[in-house]
Order: structure tokens, then C-alpha cells, then sequence
């Protein structure tokens, strides 16, 4: 209120804060039984003053009544920064001694205004709860911890007690820049505002919770708009893990990309069980690769402990290779899916079925041939009580690599078949176009001719009829081609 405005109002009221709620509901009790308008009232806080002058006369006879609920959330709205709302708050409650029911009317522009009030001071306090962040100074009994805040309304007063209760057995301090708390343990000392300076800018502790922050962070979950307005900027700069977010959100695309390439898959609960059928003795940390074996069984066996990379964890088992030893044709596929990996064989599930139909087509025995995978354990994403596929990647490929490379010199086959990228990858050493080079046969240094061709869940994957047919026929075609190379010899 200027000097003006308060030299031409017929009452004046003092008020010991900008949070002065006891002594604006008094001031503003006396005012409205003696039927003062709005108008004629000028609010000032000064410390050290409060009432009204001059005391206004009580013309009304009845008792003022106002819901007891607005009294209740004045307190909340009285911390608002909004110079003007002690005269509002005053004329919502000259009006609602008249109309109890003002609160339900959504429509009446005060009420809104109210609501926004309450809501905007509501997300201050809250605001004030999360980001505060104290700093170490002293040590021992001597140790204090002090923070800065800059409030968008006047909550310190209305926010202390949390803190009190919050940390108790700490000696705090919060200064903003209008008022300060202090804490000594026993009692809350309410003081002057003051600068940023007076705040301690570091501490030790600072380096370990910005530590721990760049852990917490998950990209994948990074939503810049939501965090900015859930953390909004101007509060950043008195966080220490604030000199972190630039950097954590330029660089979140690719830390989510690789956070996915790093995330471990979980297993349905009912895995652990099936797991530990199969997993009865704990593995030597440093694991065979099948080194000393001199046959398949041989290799089986010691791929069954394999912990060479992380999927044994998730997976129930490690599917192996099943067919003769001494096959002409080995065939390579991806990874075992949820039902190779229950029932420890390979190719067992809708692909192998497809697989088998389109063998038996082309005239290729299955029990003929070898069929193995070039990653031996299950990957997939739980996702609800189902376990979703998940690619392996390059590095999983290249571990495992080590079991199928001892498959082959093994058996010694005449031909590989890389039913799609991922063995196309692991027998040719290289990532490889498979829709272009589909149906080549590519010769290794050892002399093992590699046959490409898709992966047999493809057509699965089809969803028009006529493709799905066409692609089909496609690979029938490359059966048939496999069959030939066979015959061959
Ligand atoms: N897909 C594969 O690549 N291998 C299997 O064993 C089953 C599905």
C-alpha cells in the first residue's frame, strides 16, 4: 500500500508479517462487524505494529459467521506474495458472511482467484520440501547446516515446522531472502531475510549426493518439460546436483540407449523355480567355455554351466544344439524363445514348428541335421506375466560365439545355414545384409561354406495373407537350395 493510499484510508492496519495470519483474521473480524468496506482499509506490515486504527465502532448486532474452512485456507493463501491479498482476503470474507455457499460457486471470478491463490502456494511449499538442500559447516558440536531458498510466496514460517519435525536432532538454519528459520535443536527462532551470499556455497557432502543423483538418474525416464516444471530452473541453480542436469539431459538419448543395452532382463517369478531345478550347484565364478571337451555331449554338458554373460541369470537353462554329431548341415538360428527355453531344446516353439513344416517340404530330414543357436540362453523383457523377445546384442553374440565355433569343429560340417542377422553375424564374424545376400553362400578361412538366409519367425511376423504365403515360398525356395548344397555334397 503506498503512503498515499494509506494516508487517504479511514482505518489502517498493522501487521507484525506478510504471514500475520492472527493478526489479519482479528483486524479483519473487527472491521467486518462494524461494516467497513474494503475499500476504506490499508494493510501494511511493519514489525512491531498490529491492530486497527482507529478502532472501528461495531454496528452489527448479529455474530459474524464465515465456513470454518475458509478461515482454515486463509492460512495457506495469506503466505501468497500477492501485495494485494489482505484487502482480498477481506472482501472474500465480507461477502461470505453474507453468502456461506460463495466457496461452491466455481464460477465467480473471486473464488477462482482464491483457488488459484491456494494452489500456487500449495506447489511453493511443496517445492520448498523437496529442493532444499542443507550445507555442512563446522564439524562436531559446532556442526550447523544451513540452506538457501528463494520462495516464490511467504512459506518459510508455514514450511518450518516440517522441517523441524523433519530434522530434529539437526542444528539448521534456512535463509531466504525475506525471512529466515533457525533451529538449535530446541527452539525455532524466526528471523530477517538476507542474501545469497551468507549461504555456504559447498561442502564434502555435496560431491557424494551428486554422485549418488548421476546414478539415480534414468534417462529413459527423462521427460523435460514435466521435470522442468515439476523442478523449474530458477531452483536449480541451489541444488548441487544441479551442475549435472545440463549434461545428463543433453546426453540422456544416448545414456537411455545404453542403459537399455546394459538393462538386465528379470525372470518371471516362476523362473527362480524352474531355475533352480536346473542350477543346483552354484558355478565356478571363472566359466568353461568347453575347452577340454572332445564331443558334443562333452560340450553340452559344460554349456550348461556357462556364465560367460549376463542372460544365464534370467534364462531357465542353456538350450544347446541337438542333432548328430557327425551332421552334414549345421543350422544356426537366433537365440531360444520362452518355449525353447522351458523345454531346453532348440526350435521347438511357433518358429520351429514353421521351420520343421518347410524342412519336411524341401526334403531335409530334420533328425538329419544339427540345429543350434548362436546365442545358447533366452533374452527377453518381462512385460506383465509374458516374456517379450529381446535381441541379443553384439557383445552377447560374441561371447557365446565361443560355444557355437566349438559345435562346428566338432562336427565338422559341410555347410552352414545362418537362418538370419544374428547368426549371419556370429558365423561370419561381421554384421551382414541378410535380405541382400539371401541365398549366397559365403566361404569362411576354415573352409565352412555359410549359407544366409532369414530367420523363420519372419514369417510370422507377416500379417498379410499373400505375403506371409509369398515369403514362405521364398524360404522353401531356400530350403530346397540347402537340400541341393547337400546332396552336393
Ligand atoms: N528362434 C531361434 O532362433 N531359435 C530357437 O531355438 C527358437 C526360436
Amino acid at each position: 500500500m503506498t503512503q498515499a493510499a494509506f494516508a487517504l484510508s479511514r482505518y489502517n492496519v498493522g501487521l507484525a508479517s506478510e504471514t500475520d495470519f492472527a493478526g489479519w483474521r482479528d483486524a479483519a473480524r473487527e472491521l467486518a462487524l462494524a461494516d467497513v468496506s474494503p475499500a476504506d482499509v490499508a494493510w501494511t506490515v511493519a514489525e512491531g505494529t498490529s491492530g486497527v486504527f482507529p478502532p472501528p465502532h461495531a454496528t452489527r448486532t448479529s455474530p459474524l459467521q464465515v465456513p470454518r474452512d475458509f478461515v482454515r485456507r486463509v492460512e495457506t493463501v495469506i503466505c501468497h506474495a500477492d501485495p494485494q491479498r489482505f484487502t482480498f482476503l477481506y472482501r472474500m470474507l465480507r461477502r461470505l458472511s453474507m453468502e456461506p455457499h460463495l466457496l461452491k460457486i466455481a464460477s465467480d471470478q473471486e473464488v477462482r482467484r482464491f483457488e488459484t491463490m491456494e494452489k500456487s502456494v500449495g506447489r511453493d511449499l511443496h517445492k520448498m520440501r523437496a529442493f532444499v538442500r542443507f550445507r555442512k559447516i563446522g564439524n562436531g558440536e559446532d556442526a550447523r547446516y544451513v540452506a538457501w531458498f528463494e520462495p516464490q510466496h511467504f512459506i518459510l514460517e508455514r514450511n518450518a515446522p516440517f522441517f523441524v519435525n523433519r530434522f530434529t536432532g539437526m542444528k539448521w538454519r534456512i535463509l531466504t531472502p525475506y525471512a529466515s528459520a533457525d533451529w538449535d535443536g530446541e527452539r525455532l527462532v524466526l528471523g530477517q531475510g538476507t542474501s545469497r551470499d551468507a549461504a555456504p556455497a559447498d561442502d564434502d557432502a555435496e560431491e557424494l549426493w551428486r554422485t549418488y543423483f548421476s546414478n539415480i538418474f534414468n534417462p529413459a525416464r527423462l521427460k523435460v518439460k514435466a521435470m522442468q516444471a515439476e523442478m523449474p530452473k530458477k531452483y536449480w541453480r541451489n541444488l548441487p546436483e544441479a551442475s549435472l542436469i545440463p549434461g545428463l539431459v543433453a546426453g540422456a538419448d544416448k545414456a537411455a540407449k545404453d542403459m537399455i543395452a546394459r538393462m538386465p532382463t528379470t525372470p518371471a517369478p516362476h523362473h527362480a523355480k524352474v531355475q533352480a531345478r536346473h542350477w543346483p550347484v552354484r558355478p565356478p565364478a571363472k566359466p568353461d567355455m568347453g575347452e577340454n571337451a572332445a564331443s558334443i555331449p562333452a560340450l553340452r554338458n559344460a554349456a550348461r554351466d556357462c556364465r560367460a554373460c549376463p542372460l544365464w541369470r534370467d534364462a531357465t537353462q542353456t538350450v544347446f544344439g541337438e542333432g548328430p554329431a557327425d551332421a552334414s548341415v549345421v543350422f544356426v538360428g537366433e537365440q531360444p524363445g520362452d518355449q525353447e527355453d522351458i523345454a531346453g531344446k532348440p526350435f521347438v516353439g511357433p518358429a520351429g514348428k514353421v521351420f520343421d513344416q518347410v524342412l519336411e517340404e524341401a526334403g531335409v530330414d530334420r533328425d538329419e541335421v544339427y540345429v543350434t543357436n548362436a546365442v545358447k540362453h533366452f533374452k527377453f523383457e518381462p512385460r506383465g506375466k509374458r516374456r517379450i523377445h529381446s535381441k541379443p546384442n553384439a557383445g552377447e553374440i560374441q561371447v557365446c560365439n565361443g560355444w557355437l565355433t566349438k559345435e562346428l569343429k566338432l562336427i565338422e560340417p559341410e555347410l552352414a545355414v545362418a537362418l538370419g542377422a544374428t547368426a549371419a553375424q556370429s558365423l561370419l564374424g561381421k554384421a551382414v545384409p541378410v535380405t541382400k545376400m539371401r541365398g549366397q553362400v559365403i566361404e569362411r578361412d576354415d573352409g565352412l561354406r555359410v549359407f544366409i538366409t532369414i530367420h523363420p519367425s519372419f514369417l510370422l511376423r507377416i500379417r498379410e495373407k499373400a505375403d506371409a504365403a509369398a515369403e514362405r515360398e521364398r524360404f522353401l525356395g531356400d530350403m530346397k537350395a540347402v537340400k541341393e548344397l547337400m546332396a552336393a555334397g
